[in-house]
C-alpha cells in the first residue's frame, strides 16, 4: 500500500504550507548554478500541487519569494521573477482545468509590473474554481503583514471604525492577507534548515512543523504523503493534557 493509501482522509489538515528551500544547494552538488535549481523546483511545484489535489488538501501556501530574498545578487532576483513570470504563464490553464483557484499574499506592489499582470490574469481565470486554493507566497514576510495588519487597524480606530477592546485574535485575522484561509496544520520545510525565515508567524502558532533533508527539486508527492502520514501519527493537544485529548477522541467515535 502506498502512503496516499494508507492516509486516513477524516484526519487530513485542511491547509498545508510550505517553505520550499534547498534548490541553490541542491544545484550546486550537481554542479549547476543556483538558477537551474529553480527552475528544477518548478516540477516539484507542479507535483506538490497535485499531491495536494489528490489527497483533498483544501488549501496550499507555497513560500516562493520572501522579503529578504530581494537582498540575493541581482541576477538571480532577476532570474527569479523571470522564471514566475513564465511559470504562470504557463500553468495557469493547466491549473485553471484541474479547478485550482489562486491566490497570492505578499508585498504585490513591489513585484514587477509583467508580474503583477500574469497573477492578475491567473487569479481572475481561476477565480470561480472551487477545488484546491493555492496561496503564492511573493515578496512576503510575516514580520510585514504584521506591522501592515496593525497599521490598519491603528487607522480604522483613529477614524472611529473600531474600538480599541474590539481588537481579539479573531479581528486581527481579519486584517492579515491570510484573512479568507484558515490557519495552517501542518508546516513542510524541505532541504534541512530547522527555522521559520519569517514565514506566517502569526498563523502557524498551533501549527505541526515537518522537517525533511530532501531538497525541494527532489521533493515528490511520496514525501509530501509521508508528511501527512507523519502528521496524522501527532497528538494536537493545543494546551491541554493527553488525558483530555483521548477522552474528546474516544466520546466522537
Ligand atoms: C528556495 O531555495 C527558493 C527561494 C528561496 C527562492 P534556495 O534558493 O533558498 O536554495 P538554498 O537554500 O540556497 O539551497
Ligand atoms: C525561505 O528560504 C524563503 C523561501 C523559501 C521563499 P530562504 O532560503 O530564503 O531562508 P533562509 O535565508 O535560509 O532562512
Ligand atoms: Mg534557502
Amino acid at each position: 500500500m502506498n502512503a496516499l493509501q494508507s492516509l486516513d482522509r477524516e484526519k487530513l489538515p485542511k491547509h498545508v504550507a510550505i517553505i520550499m528551500d534547498g534548490n541553490g544547494r541542491w544545484a550546486k552538488e550537481r554542479g549547476e548554478d543556483r538558477v537551474y535549481g529553480h527552475h528544477e523546483g518548478v516540477i516539484s511545484v507542479r507535483e506538490i500541487v497535485n499531491g495536494c489535489a489528490e489527497a483533498g488538501i483544501q488549501y496550499l501556501t507555497l513560500y516562493a519569494f520572501s522579503t529578504e530574498n530581494w537582498n540575493r545578487p541581482q541576477e538571480e532576483v532577476n532570474a527569479l521573477m523571470e522564471l514566475l513570470v513564465n511559470t504562470i504563464r504557463k500553468e495557469a490553464d493547466e491549473l485553471n482545468k484541474n479547478n485550482v483557484k489562486m491566490h497570492v499574499i505578499g508585498d504585490f506592489e513591489t513585484l514587477p509590473a509583467i508580474c503583477q499582470k500574469e497573477l492578475n490574469e491567473a487569479i481572475e481565470l481561476t477565480a470561480a474554481n472551487t477545488g484546491l486554493n493555492l496561496i503564492l507566497a511573493l515578496s512576503y514576510s510575516s514580520r510585514w503583514e504584521i506591522t501592515e495588519a496593525t497599521k490598519k487597524i491603528a487607522e480604522d480606530v483613529a477614524a472611529g471604525k473600531l474600538k480599541t477592546e474590539d481588537i481579539n485574535d479573531t479581528l486581527f485575522h481579519q486584517y492579515l492577507n491570510t484573512a479568507k484561509f484558515p490557519d495552517p496544520e501542518l508546516m513542510i520545510r524541505t532541504s534541512g534548515e530547522h527555522r521559520i525565515s519569517n514565514f506566517l508567524l502569526y498563523q502557524l502558532a498551533y501549527a505541526e512543523l515537518y522537517f525533511t533533508n530532501v531538497h525541494w527539486p527532489e521533493f515528490r508527492k511520496q514525501n509530501l504523503y509521508e508528511a501527512l502520514l507523519n502528521y496524522q501519527a501527532r497528538e494536537r493537544r493545543f494546551g491541554k493534557t493527553s488525558e483530555q485529548i483521548q477522552t474528546k477522541t474516544a466520546q466522537h467515535a
